[in-house]
């Protein structure tokens, strides 16, 4: 297969006694789709704040396009187009829709001999976004603060947000754990277009109908380790919950 668009390599971090990642390699080239497995505290978030720029790794290092990736902060992962949404921190609640996703990087203009920020272009650039993603949201509310909206419209206005700024890598923490079933779907369709587009998404989600229905290939981790790593035509949930568990508990554990 061509050269991984992503590709982390034997990354370990260490938070006081716990052992959070032990040498984990994985990656994700362009145009796919890769779901993080793991149980709760298996060191999937943390796994993402790395690649994120959150996290500084203590051994390891990330790579993008081949070349070693010095990353800082999230700041910088955001400038090499590595886009991360995560499931709480997705928005800033009160501020309105053009607002979010300029969010630090607000278009400025100049007016009477100052630089004020461009309000009108972050409005139409919110609704072009919107149109993109076939998103309806009645115009007062595009203008309100985006608490009013709900979790899948918010949801779909961080995707949205990824989409504008170019995002080549799509990091998505429990995209849809909060939603109904509808918003829970246009996520999903909202990944499998991006796909289309070529961009490399990391999906982290305890669904496993959700991960069936959009990855490529499943990666597994469990207390920190990498245990396994499948292409989704190759398992079943069955096979997967054993790998996040491990043999000895997988007969005590329901599967979805
Ligand atoms: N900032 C931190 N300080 C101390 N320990 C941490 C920190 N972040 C994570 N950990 C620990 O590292 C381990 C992995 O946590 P992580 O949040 O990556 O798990 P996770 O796979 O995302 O779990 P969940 O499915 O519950 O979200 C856990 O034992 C957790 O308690
Ligand atoms: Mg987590």
């Amino acid at each position: 297969m061509s050269q991984p668009l992503l590709e982390v390599r034997g990354v370990s971090i260490r938070f006081g006694g716990v052992e959070a990642l032990k040498k984990v390699s994985m990656s994700v080239h362009a145009g796919e789709v890769v779901a993080l497995c793991g149980d709760n505290g298996a060191g999937k978030s943390t796994l993402i704040k790395i690649i994120s720029g959150v996290y500084q790794p203590d051994e390891g290092q990330v790579f993008f396009d081949g070349e070693p990736l010095d990353i800082r902060d999230p700041q910088d992962a955001r400038a090499k187009g590595i886009e991360t949404i995560y499931q709480d921190l997705a928005l800033a609640d009160n501020l309105d829709v053009g607002s979010n996703i300029f969010l630090g990087r607000e278009p400025v203009t100049r007016r009477f001999g100052f630089n004020v920020i461009d309000r009108p272009r972050m409005a139409g650039v919110a609704q072009d976004v919107l149109d993109q993603l076939d998103i309806v949201i009645p115009a007062r509310k595009i203008h309100g603060p985006v608490k009013m909206l709900s979790g899948g419209q918010r949801q779909a206005i961080a995707i949205g947000r990824a989409i504008y700024w170019n995002a080549r890598v799509l990091i998505m923490d429990e995209p849809t754990a909060a939603l109904g079933v509808p918003e829970q779907r246009k996520v999903m369709e909202l990944i499998v277009s991006l796909k289309k587009e070529g961009v490399a998404v990391i999906l982290i989600s305890h669904n496993l109908h959700d991960i069936f229905s959009v990855s490529d290939r499943i990666f597994v981790l469990r207390r920190g380790e990498a245990v396994g790593e499948r292409r989704v035509s190759e398992v079943d949930g069955d096979a997967v919950v054993k790998m996040m568990v491990g043999d000895e508990y997988a007969a005590t554990r329901a599967v979805a």
